[in-house]
Formats: structure tokens, sequence, C-alpha cells
């Protein structure tokens, strides 16, 4: 069987959870006569990875500086760590943290620096400050680092510091927009394992991402933005079943167990030489179960068996008629 992605780690501790720590209803934003945000209604659970993805200005900034209280909305009725963002904005900021699309840390100042500012704008006291730091430095990996000016940190290293600074307040909802944009595979990897562990300690992530895997890789839930609507949301593998063209593919150990079990199936497509045999299926665990019930009751062994659900990239074509902008290129993160 094909190995299935890595659950996420909240996704356990998701359920039955208590009030959403971000509630969005009718989130609506126009900048003149365009229509950024038309209506976005969107709940999600504390402790849980929520991913906003989207094409290149498709409103996942806008959405962002919204909920975070960067900017305000035309309307709606929204609520972050269950305070209303329009009468409490305060409230909300002090729960929430977080990392823009480009980023916060000061060239001219070293790493160390860097978060010991933000220590002072969240007023910590003087050994907490030092304290903070010297954590926050050691839990990313920048040790060696801290006392050289960010202009020197390579893009993973501003990603990370930028995060670090994001995290100097202790916030319980963290908003990163874009968080791996322009990061290398390993240093994705890196910051994905980073994002997986706060939510194993308990954050609410509200990411978004132009990269279909890393919705897939990390998020409980995700919502397709499209002009301004959401066009699509559920977990990963609903949405993957919003699409056709996913199958279960059977591997016979002789040939005669592969040609009963062509037989028996049907319409399938057949591949005489691999012994093979590709069934239509939703990829469900209702249809796995039918298919493997009609195969014993005929005493046709299966030798191997795998899933292939479509990719998100078939449910975004699906769905707006156009590939997502998964490789672009964006502007370098400074
Ligand atoms: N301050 C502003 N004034 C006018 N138009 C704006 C402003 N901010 C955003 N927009 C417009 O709103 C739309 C959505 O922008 P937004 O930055 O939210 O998209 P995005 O999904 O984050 O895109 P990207 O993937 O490129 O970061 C764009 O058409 C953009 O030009
Ligand atoms: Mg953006």
């Amino acid at each position: 069987m094909t190995t299935a992605p890595t659950p996420p780690a909240s996704r356990a501790r998701a359920a039955g959870s208590a009030a959403p720590a971000i509630r969005a209803a009718g989130l609506r934003k126009s900048y003149g006569d365009q229509t950024v945000l038309d209506g976005i209604d969107l709940v999600v659970p504390a402790g849980t990875i929520f991913a906003l993805l989207g094409p290149n200005g498709a409103g996942k900034t806008t959405t962002v500086q919204i909920l975070s209280t960067l900017i305000r909305a035309d309307d709606g009725d929204l609520r972050v760590a269950g305070h209303d963002l329009s009468r409490e904005p305060d409230a909300v900021r002090g729960a929430i943290g977080v990392t823009g699309q480009f980023s916060a840390v000061d060239n001219l100042l070293t790493g160390e620096e860097n978060l010991l500012l933000m220590a002072d704008l969240r007023h910590l006291g003087r050994r907490v400050r030092r304290q903070r730091a010297a954590e926050l430095l050691a839990r990313f990996d920048l040790e060696d680092a801290a006392t050289k000016p960010a202009a020197t940190y390579s893009g993973g290293m501003r990603r990370r510091l930028d995060l670090a600074m994001t995290l100097v307040g202790n916030p319980e909802i963290i908003f990163l927009d874009e968080p791996t944009t322009g990061l290398d595979p390993r240093s994705r990897r890196s910051m994905w394992q980073i994002i997986r562990d706060l939510v194993a300690g308990g954050v609410t992530i509200f990411l978004t991402t132009q990269y279909l895997e890393e919705a897939d890789q990390l998020a409980d839930r995700i919502a397709l933005l499209d002009h301004g609507k959401l066009v699509a949301e559920g977990t990963p593998a609903e949405l993957k079943r919003l699409v056709p063209g996913g199958h279960i593919q059977l591997h016979f150990p002789t040939a005669i167990e592969y040609a009963a079990a062509a037989r028996l199936l049907g319409d399938v497509v057949r591949d005489d030489d691999a012994l093979t045999l590709q069934v239509p299926s939703d990829g469900g665990v209702h249809s796995l179960r039918a298919l493997l019930d009609q195969l014993d009751n005929a005493s046709v062994e299966v030798g191997e068996l795998s899933v292939h659900t479509p990719d998100l990239d078939d449910v975004f074509l699906a769905l707006t008629g156009r590939e997502p902008a998964t490789d672009q290129v964006k502007e370098p993160i400074r």
C-alpha cells in the first residue's frame, strides 16, 4: 500500500475542542471598485492547523491582515481568540502572533537584538527578555548566528528568526503568511516541523500558502480562495475526493489470480504484463472495503494494493478551471 502522508499532529486533539480559535462570517473587503474578499466564512478549531490556499492576488494576505487586526474589514462577524475583532482588537492582539509574508527582521540588528527588540515591544521584564531570546535562539538553531547581523542570514535562517520574533509574546494563535515561500526543500521541511511542534504544544496555526503539498502535509483543514471567495473547504482527503480520477491499483501474485479478478471486476484498466488492475474509486474506506470483500468472496488473492487519490492540483483545476500558481517566482524574502 502507498504510504499515507503523516497525519497532522493536531488532528486527534482537534476533535471535540471548545470554542473555535478563529471564526469569520461574511468577511468582506474592497479596495475602491475591486472586491478583494467577497463574503468569506471560516472556522478554525483551537489547536489545529488551517491552510488558506490560493494563487497570487487571491486575497490571502488581506485575510491575514484583517484577522490579525492590521487592517479593518468592510463587513463581517469576526472573532479571534474569543474576542470580537472590531470591539476588542487589543485583546485579540494580546492573543495572536503574525509572521507576515515579507520579513519583519531588521537587517542592521543581530538575531539576538531583533528578538530583544520584540521582547521590549511586548514589555517583557529585563531578565525575562534575555531568557526568552536565548531560549528562542536555541530552539530555532540560531545560537551560532545570534550575534551576527541579520543581513548575513540565509533565507531559511531569516524565516526562522522571523517566526522566533513572533513567538516572543507566547501567542496562542499564530498567523503565518506564506511561511516557506522561497525556501529550499530542506528549509521548508524544517519549517514544517517547527509548525507541527508548535501545534503539538497547543498553538493554533492559520497559514497561507501557494504550495498544495504544504497544505496537504500540514493542515487539518484547507480552504481554497479564488477571486475573493472560498471555492472549497475541507480536510485534504475531502478535497481530493471532490474530483474524479482516483483509483485503487491491485497487483496479483499469479496470472491465474489476475485473470480471475479481471473477469470478476469487469470495467477496469488492465496491465497484463505487470498483473495489475486499476479500479476506478473515490479512494474512500467504503469503496475499498467493498472491493476487497468482492475479491475475498470469490477467493481471489490480492498481492499488493495502493489507493491513488487525485492531488490538490487536480482539485484546484476542477474547481477553478485553472492550475494554481505554485511555481511562480515570487519576490525574494528580504
Ligand atoms: N492596500 C491595497 N490597496 C489596493 N489594493 C490592494 C491592497 N492590498 C491588496 N490589494 C489587492 O487585493 C488583491 C489581493 O491581494 P493579497 O495581497 O491579499 O493577495 P494574496 O493572495 O496574498 O497574493 P500573493 O500570493 O501574491 O501574496 C490584489 O489584487 C491586490 O492588488
Ligand atoms: Mg500575500
